[in-house]
């Protein structure tokens, strides 16, 4: 068989893809999301499970998209199709494919606003806005700007046409040397955020409340939004990771950029909760404070640190980086789809997509002000969306790329592609996909429906 090639061309190099794939992972999902959910799940028993998660789950179907996706070399729906066509399976299973394109188009169009929440920080801080403000202050802040939709819609508008800027020309180009440079200064200045948190704030209480496990403060739903936020924060179960699988030249060994991506994902998630619990714990804020608490507790420190102005502004520059590559990877699957299947130029595609999803966004912006009151089952169209996507949606479609890389894939194909790690790794990876990733799915699945209580 000749292998296949993409229509969209390769990368340069393996380490061109690690970080592009490390740009997916690293945004919002780490610095906006992790610290919330852990917040809001009560601590150290959510962080437990989450980095469980990201072991047993996350690693073996990062591998199985990664995959697939090089395997497949087009948009997730057909990388599936041709992939099972191979083996000579049934093709239904490219409508896990069609769900993962589906899921990203969801989870951009809430993503996008919030990422719209750090480039208006981004003036704030400039302004030096943050300067000695007090827990009142910087609340009143955040709620200014969430009750006002016309702004929200002009910064949501403003990142929907930053990533179609780029999925216009090509994820390819630039995101490399974007991310090389932005992603170790990040690094940097949350590790200057973490140790000046500790000199200010409780650093004891946050790491008493993040790593000290408190199973009955967890619940049910806590064990489902640990998992979610694994697959979130990966950005696993959709496709997105597979889309650039599929631009990996075909000598570059996969496991070890799996275990690069996951490693990074997850420090800077830590990261981000050393940094921000002990400004919680130091002040009047609580740590469930939900979509906030980010924006309402970074400011306070930069507000009291030396030159706080600047870190404050670089840090949010950064923050709207981080999100910017990552919501590249989530527009990508139907960008492709779109040039691939529908037959659209690249352009039009990334128009009609964008274009979209803006739209879709607005059911969100309007979630926290003239909506806020409209609610199903106790959520917003915003809570509605994230809650959907991160615990159903994301957690579904990883669970049928494990069963499709542990069943469909033969083993000759997944053993030729897992290739280039230590020998015991690929029979790790074929006993954890096949038995152990589905199964710790359905049961976290079956436990949040209620299946397990007497
Ligand atoms: N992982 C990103 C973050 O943590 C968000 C993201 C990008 C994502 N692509 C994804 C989430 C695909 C789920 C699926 O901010």
């Amino acid at each position: 068989m000749i292998p296949r090639t993409s229509v969209h061309g390769e990368w340069s190099t393996r380490l061109a893809f690690i970080l592009a794939a490390t740009g997916s992972a690293v945004g919002l999902g780490n610095i906006w999301r992790f610290p919330y959910m852990a917040g809001e799940n009560g601590g150290g028993a959510f962080v437990i499970v989450y980095l469980l998660c990201v072991l047993l789950i996350g690693l073996p179907i990062m591998m199985s998209e990664v995959l697939t996706g090089r395997r497949g070399r087009r948009n997730p729906m057909d990388s599936l199709k041709a992939v099972a066509e191979d083996e000579g399976r049934s093709t239904i299973w490219q409508y896990a494919g069609a769900m993962g394109i589906i899921t990203g188009v969801l989870i951009l169009s809430f993503y996008s606003v919030v990422a719209g929440w750090a480039l208006a920080y981004v003036p704030n801080a400039a302004r030096g806005l943050f300067a000695g403000m007090t827990e009142i202050q910087s609340e009143m802040m955040f709620d200014r700007l969430t009750a006002n939709p016309w702004v929200l819609l002009g910064w949501h508008t403003l990142f929907m046409a930053m990533t179609v800027a780029v999925t216009i020309r090509g994820v390819r180009h630039g995101l490399e040397k974007a991310v090389r440079i932005l992603m170790p200064a990040l690094f940097v200045l949350l590790l200057v955020m973490v140790g000046y948190a500790m000199q200010i704030g409780d650093f004891e209480q946050a790491v008493e409340f993040l790593f000290r496990p408190d199973f009955a403060a967890l619940g049910t739903n806590g064990v489902l939004a640990a998992m979610g936020q694994a697959f979130f924060t990966l950005s696993l179960g959709m496709g997105a990771i597979m889309i650039y699988g599929s631009y990996l030249p075909s000598k570059a060994s996969i496991p070890g950029s799996a275990v690069a991506i996951a490693l990074t994902d997850t420090l800077v998630a830590v990261l981000a909760g050393l940094a921000i619990f002990p400004i919680v714990f130091g002040s009047l804020l609580e740590p469930s404070a939900g979509p906030g608490l980010v924006f309402m507790t970074l400011p306070l420190a930069f507000g009291q640190m030396p030159y706080g102005s600047f870190f404050a502004t670089v840090f949010f520059v950064l923050l709207v980086f981080g999100a910017w590559t990552s919501a590249i990877s989530l527009m990508e699957p139907i960008v492709t789809w779109l040039v691939e299947r529908v037959n659209l130029s690249r352009v039009s595609a990334s128009l009609l997509a964008g274009g979209g999803i803006w739209l879709l966004g607005i059911g969100s912006v309007l979630s926290f002000n003239l909506w806020s009151e409209a609610t199903l089952f106790d959520r917003t169209f915003f809570g509605m969306l994230d809650d959907l996507t991160a615990n159903i949606m994301l957690p579904l479609g990883g669970l049928l790329i494990a069963l499709f890389a542990g069943w469909v894939v033969s083993r000759q194909v997944s053993a030729e592609e897992l290739e280039g790690a230590p020998a015991w790794v690929y029979p790790a990876w074929r006993f954890v996909i096949r038995y152990i990733t589905p199964v710790a799915v359905l049961a976290i699945f079956l436990n949040a429906i209620g299946v397990f209580q007497n």
